[in-house]
C-alpha cells in the first residue's frame, strides 16, 4: 500500500481529515496518498506566516543561508530517491528527473549565496542641492510580506524550489501550494526544511484543493502571489486581486529559428538534434519546449529530414528506464487534448511527417508542416511532444514569424553571426533569446519570464527576491559627508 503523506503546517508535519491519491500517469499505480488541510489548518498556516513576518525579515543572513545550503546538500544526498519520486508522480523520464533534482540543488545553493549578499544597501549622497546638504540616502530592500506560491506539475520539485528558496533568502515567509497532480516532490522539500532552524511559520507546504484557492488568493495577509501555470488561471488570479503583487509565469510556444548562415552539415545536425530533444523532453511539457521551427528557405530542405530522423530516434516508453527520452504526458486527458489539436491541424491541411498517435497518456513525438496559421496548434501552447516546421525567406521574415504569437517567453536563434544575434535580441518580443541553441535553455540564476501573454515579472533566484521585496529609503541628516 502506498504511504500517506502529511503536509507541512508552519514547519510541522500534520495530517488533515481528507486525502487524495497521486497516481502514476505511466501505469496508473497509486504513488502516494496526500492529506488535505482543512480550512482551519490553512488558516493556522496563514496566521503563523503573518505573525512571523517581521521577525523572519530580521533573521540574520547566516541563518537563512545555512538553511538554504542545508536543503541543497540534502537534495544531493537524496537525488536518486527524489528523482524516482518525480518520475513516478509526473511520468517524467528518469534521466530528466535526475536533471531536475540537480537544478533544484543549484536553486537552493544560489539562494544561499544571494541571502549572504542581498540587501547590502546602496548609499546615495543628497547634497547635490542645497536642501540636501549633510544628507545621505541609504536604500535597502524589505519583504513585501507573506508570499503565496502556486506551483505547476511539469517541474514538481524545481518550480517549487523557485518559489520557496528566494522567499527564504529574502526573509519573506511563504505558503506554497504544490500542483494537485504532483504534490509529493514539493512535500519532500518540507522534510529538508524541517531539518533546519528556520522559525516556525516561515514556511508551509499545503496541498490546498484548487476550489479552495480563491479564498487564499484573496487573503489580505498574503500580499504577494507567485504563480506558475496556465494563462487562463494566471490571469484569473490577477484579475481577482488587482491590488496585489502578482508574478505570473505562464505559457509559451517556443520558437527555434534557423538562419541562412547556419548551413554546414555539422550545424544542421546540431540544430536538428537539439530541436528534436527539446520539443520532446518531458513530453514537451515545458513552457520553453520547442513548438515552432522557423527555418530559412535556403536550409529548410536539408534541415527538415534531419529533424524528422532525430524525432523518430527519440526513445519512448517507461519513464523508469534509463534509456527513455519521452514518457507519458501527465494524464490521459492531456494526451487526448494534444491528439485533438493535431487532428484539427491535419484536417485543416497540415502535413503529418511523423507521430500523430496516442496510446493512453502517451503521445508519439510528432512533426507537422504546412500548418494553417489559424488552427489551435498554431495559436496556443501545445504542452505536448509536437513540433511544427515553417519555411521563411530571410531574417526579417523569421523574426516576424516568431513575434506572430500572443506568447513571448523565450526564443532560440541558430546563427553564427554576432550582428544577427544582436538584431534578434532587439527584435524578438520575448523574455529571453538563446543564440546557437533552442529556446528551452534555462540556467536557474538567469532572469526568466515572459513578454506579452507569457506573463508578468521574473523568476531566477535574485530576480524573484527583487519581486518579493521593495525598496525602502533611509535618509540620514546632519552628516559630515
Ligand atoms: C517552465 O515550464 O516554465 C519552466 C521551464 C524550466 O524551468 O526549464
Amino acid at each position: 500500500m502506498a504511504a500517506t503523506h502529511a503536509f507541512w503546517l508552519a514547519g510541522r508535519q500534520v495530517g488533515g481529515e481528507d486525502s487524495f491519491d497521486v497516481t502514476s500517469p505511466w501505469d496508473g499505480r497509486v504513488v502516494g496518498t496526500v492529506s488535505v488541510p482543512t480550512d482551519a489548518q490553512t488558516e493556522e498556516a496563514v496566521a503563523a506566516a503573518y505573525a512571523v513576518r517581521d521577525a523572519f525579515a530580521a533573521t540574520p543572513a547566516h541563518v537563512r543561508a545555512a538553511a538554504l545550503d542545508h536543503v541543497s546538500k540534502r537534495l544531493v544526498e537524496r537525488t536518486e530517491e527524489i528523482a524516482r519520486l518525480i518520475s513516478a508522480e509526473n511520468g517524467k523520464p528518469i534521466k530528466w528527473a535526475r536533471g531536475e533534482v540537480g537544478r533544484a540543488v543549484s536553486v537552493f545553493r544560489f539562494a544561499a549565496e544571494e541571502a549572504r549578499r542581498f540587501n547590502g544597501g546602496e548609499a546615495q549622497r543628497l547634497d547635490t542641492d542645497a536642501g540636501g546638504q549633510g544628507r545621505l540616502a541609504l536604500t535597502r530592500r524589505f519583504p513585501k510580506g507573506v508570499v503565496l506560491g502556486i506551483a505547476p506539475f511539469n517541474f514538481p520539485l524545481n518550480l517549487c524550489a523557485h518559489k520557496i528558496a528566494p522567499a527564504i533568502a529574502a526573509g519573506a515567509p511563504i505558503i506554497l501550494k504544490p500542483a494537485p497532480a504532483t504534490p509529493l516532490s514539493g512535500l519532500i522539500i518540507g522534510e529538508l526544511l524541517a531539518e533546519t532552524d528556520l522559525p516556525a511559520g516561515s514556511w508551509s507546504i499545503l496541498p490546498v484543493p484548487n476550489d479552495k484557492m480563491p479564498t487564499l488568493v484573496k487573503d489580505e495577509r498574503l500580499p504577494v502571489i507567485s504563480f506558475t501555470g496556465s494563462e487562463k488561471v494566471g490571469y484569473a488570479i490577477m484579475d481577482s486581486v488587482p491590488r496585489k503583487h502578482c508574478t505570473l509565469e505562464l505559457g509559451g510556444n517556443g520558437a527555434a529559428v534557423v538562419l541562412a548562415d547556419f548551413a554546414s552539415d555539422e550545424d544542421l545536425d546540431w540544430a536538428a538534434t537539439r530541436i528534436a530533444t527539446f520539443s520532446n523532453y518531458q513530453g514537451g511539457q515545458s513552457c520553453i519546449s520547442v513548438q515552432r521551427v522557423i527555418a530559412d528557405a535556403s536550409v529548410y530542405e536539408r534541415l527538415l529530414p534531419r529533424i524528422v530522423a532525430a524525432v523518430e530516434a527519440q526513445v519512448t516508453g517507461d519513464p523508469n528506464d534509463d534509456a527513455t527520452d519521452v514518457g507519458p504526458l501527465v494524464s490521459e486527458d492531456a494526451a487526448k487534448r494534444v491528439e485533438t489539436w493535431v487532428d484539427e491541424a491535419v484536417a485543416a491541411g497540415a502535413s503529418l511527417l511523423t507521430g500523430g498517435k496516442r496510446d493512453g497518456a502517451s503521445y508519439a513525438p510528432t512533426v507537422l508542416t504546412d500548418v494553417p496559421s489559424d488552427v489551435t496548434l498554431a495559436c496556443e501552447e501545445v504542452f505536448g511532444p509536437v513540433l511544427t516546421v515553417q519555411k521563411v525567406n530571410g531574417e526579417p521574415e523569421a523574426f516576424a514569424a516568431v513575434n506572430d504569437s500572443k506568447y513571448g517567453l523565450q526564443a532560440g536563434v541558430f546563427t553564427h553571426d554576432l550582428q544577427a544575434a544582436f538584431r534578434a535580441h532587439r527584435a524578438l518580443e520575448v523574455g529571453g533569446v538563446v543564440i546557437g541553441d533552442v529556446p528551452s535553455y534555462r540556467a536557474d540564476q538567469m532572469p526568466y519570464g515572459g513578454a506579452k501573454q507569457s506573463g508578468v515579472g521574473r523568476e531566477g533566484v535574485r530576480y524573484a527576491m527583487d519581486d518579493y521585496t521593495y525598496e525602502r529609503v533611509l535618509v540620514l541628516t546632519g552628516l559630515a559627508l
